[in-house]
């Protein structure tokens, strides 16, 4: 099996790092384990990668560009598409251990593996376009066109919250611009990771083009960052992260794409289906244990309709089933580490202490197999003020909190004054109130009718304000991120013409 080294140690699987075609161990020797979060089991081991290993894998990545930039775009193109079948040919098997790497439920497992498809069919498409344009010149007998240039070695830097959807969304638009890859995955999800690359392999990408490094961010991570030869950076992850390697690359002059925290909200007007927004609003604050860039954490409601939303939402979450993700019955699986947990808990603790009222949940979950892995009760406050800590944070978990509006207005006042701006949504039947928080929410996705999560690959998705840089990934708008234009000139009038001063 390719990336496994049977040497492994311990009677555990072992992988590798894949770089310039080889798959090889860490230069140090050293490894890290994948655990389920649902079951304490170790998945197996890593390389736990130093910078000499991001050395290595950005040259070869830096010696493969020159040949990889020529092959043209519909090609390049190709390949990726055999990527996305070979992708649905082992969607079940990578969603099983999707959900045994990070702890979502099945369903949503194939849901994220389905969206690696999607965006590896949408770019494949795009080899056959990635659409510059012409322009009239301003002389006569002259020409004028842009079109993309591929800039090199890319870094890519992923969470483990989408281990297959979000390297797609980097990776696949990456290569068919031209540039050749080093990807460093969260250290919670080397092993769906180094599986996606070995479909790049099978479907005949050549040596150096695609390479991963597994290891912690600190090191792997801030390696390839700084590393001269790469040329532009795209992260997805926590705000601190992304900020500290935003500081890096702008010293550096280096490009760097950012998607990071959220705090994401939805308004219910009086006026909306309540039970059917109930519907969305779970799945939207508690689909994968609130683990998403994209998850509901505040709920705006109108005064007229708290108490019954309220209570229709907490006897929902009540009877949501935790469990493992394998498992058909369980609705929310664990989050994706103790570590994390924690993280989660204290700002419970944050939140009561700041006088907002626990509705419910509000602590680990324990009991039977729970007690082996990391599950947390999905937990709703209310009387929550906008100036609390947990109406401000992203606290990525299985917690929401609801706030009180008198008015349309007073809600999308609240919405706008997060610091973040990734995704937001109005449950209403008043298409002029819908349109006028379209128009008003300062956010880089927003829903009607629909919960704040679910967004599809052909359209731009990122936030404003600290959720990003303004960059965008998915849609046509992502080509931005890994191309840079060259503007062309053909003057065939067989003299001098200088623009700008030869006007007769
Ligand atoms: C993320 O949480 O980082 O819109 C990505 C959604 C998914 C992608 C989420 N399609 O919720």
């Amino acid at each position: 099996m390719k990336g496994y080294d049977a040497t492994g140690g311990g009677g555990r699987e072992a992988f590798l790092n894949y770089i310039g075609g080889q798959w090889i161990g860490a230069r140090s020797g050293k490894t890290a384990a994948s655990i389920n979060p649902a079951t304490g089991d170790v998945l197996g081991v890593v390389p736990a990668s130093g910078p000499e290993d991001v050395e290595a894998a950005v040259q070869a990545a830096a010696g493969a560009y020159q040949s990889w930039r020529k092959v043209p775009a519909p090609r390049r193109a190709e390949i990726l598409f055999r990527v996305a079948e070979r992708l649905v040919g082992r969607k079940e098997e990578l969603a099983r251990l999707m959900t045994q790497e990070m702890g979502k439920i099945l369903t949503e497992a194939r849901g994220d593996v389905q969206e690696a498809i999607d965006m590896g069919y949408f770019i494949a498409g795009e080899g056959r376009r990635l659409h510059g344009y012409t322009a009239p010149s301003e002389m006569p007998n002259k020409a004028a066109y842009c079109r993309r240039a591929p800039l090199g070695v890319v870094g890519i830097i992923t969470p483990w919250n989408f281990p297959m959807a979000i390297p797609s969304w980097k990776i696949f638009p990456a290569l068919v611009c031209g540039n050749t890859v080093v990807f460093k995955p969260a250290s919670y999800t080397p092993l769906l990771a180094l599986k996606f690359v070995e479909l790049f392999e099978e479907a005949g990408l050549p040596p150096g083009v695609l390479n991963i490094v597994t290891g912690v961010g600190s090191t792997v991570g801030d390696a390839l960052v700084a590393h001269p030869s790469v040329r532009v950076v795209s992260f997805t992850g926590s705000t601190e992260t992304g900020l500290r390697l935003a500081e890096a690359c702008g010293r550096l002059g280096k490009r760097i794409s950012l998607e990071m925290g959220g705090k994401n909200a939805a308004i219910v007007l009086p006026d909306a289906d309540l039970s059917f927004a109930t519907d969305a609003l779970i799945w939207s604050a508690f689909g994968t244990s609130g683990q998403r860039c994209t998850a509901c954490s505040r709920i705006i409601v109108h005064e007229a309709v708290r108490s019954e939303l309220t209570q229709r939402l907490a006897a929902r979450t009540r009877a949501l089933r935790l469990g493992d993700g394998l498992l058909p019955e369980t609705d929310v699986g664990p989050v994706v580490s103790d570590v994390q947990l924690e993280r989660i808990h204290e700002y419970v603790e944050i939140g009561q202490k700041e006088g907002a009222r626990l509705v419910t949940g509000g602590g680990r979950a324990r009991g039977g197999a729970l007690d082996k892995g990391s599950f947390y009760t999905p937990t709703i406050f209310d009387q929550v003020r906008p100036e609390m800590r947990i109406a401000r944070e992203e606290i990525f978990g299985p917690v929401v909190v609801l706030m009180e509006a008198r008015s349309l207005d007073e809600a999308v006042a609240i919405v706008n004054e997060s610091s973040y701006g990734l995704s937001a949504s109005i449950f209403t039947r008043d298409i002029g109130a819908a349109m006028r928080a379209i128009d008003d929410i300062d956010t880089g996705i927003v829903y009607v009718n629909h919960g704040t999560i679910g967004a599809e690959v052909h359209l731009p998705f990122g936030g404003t304000k600290q959720t990003g840089n303004g960059h965008r990934e998915g849609g046509v708008q992502v080509l931005d991120v890994f191309s840079e234009w060259k503007a062309v000139y053909i003057d065939y009038s067989g003299r001098l013409q200088r623009a700008q001063i030869d006007r007769d």
